[in-house]
């Protein structure tokens, strides 16, 4: 099993949609066996809550179910995980500060995999509008769009 995760400051907006998004296409490639996917945050002072009502309402919109519950990220999460997935700038850095030397080859930016976008972050929505969140879910479908046919042909072999 592959396993990936996503991870944002919150845990309730960003990383949550990520999880969505990709979990959907992963189920649409046929790759449930095959791949999994969870999410945290950097910082867990969201910890036990579900996912923000207005990304909620926005991914739904698109057709995805967010179930996750917020919890701050681990130790443990290092070893658990192939593919470590930051949304911006300061969870990249605040990862990989945390991350052993032999595990820093699984922190990633998930906009590195962004095809159709020149963005090098996905931005914290939080305090935006409607707009923030509709721009984090385009980077999203671009970003684990390119992920999953990445995946598709790591697994196949
Ligand atoms: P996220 O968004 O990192 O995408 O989950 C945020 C959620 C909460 C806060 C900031 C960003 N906050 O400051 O409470």
């Amino acid at each position: 099993m592959k396993k990936v995760l996503f991870v944002c400051l919150g845990n309730i907006c960003r990383s949550p949609s990520a999880e969505g998004v990709f979990v959907k296409m992963i189920e649409d490639a046929g790759l449930s066996s095959q791949v999994s996917a969870d999410s945290c945050g950097t910082a867990a002072h969201h910890a036990g809550e579900p996912a923000d009502e207005r990304a909620r309402e926005h991914a739904a919109k698109r057709g995805y179910d967010l179930t996750s519950v917020a919890r701050g990220i681990e130790r443990e999460d290092f070893d658990n995980f192939d593919l470590i997935l930051t949304m911006d700038n300061s969870n990249y850095n605040n990862v990989l500060a945390m991350t052993a030397d032999v595990h820093k080859h699984k922190v990633r930016k998930l906009t590195d995999f962004c095809k159709d976008h020149p963005h090098d972050q996905i931005p914290d929505p939080y305090y935006g509008g409607s707009d923030s969140f509709e721009l984090v879910l385009d980077l999203l479908e671009d970003a684990c769009g390119q992920l999953v046919e990445q995946l598709k042909e790591e697994v196949q072999k």
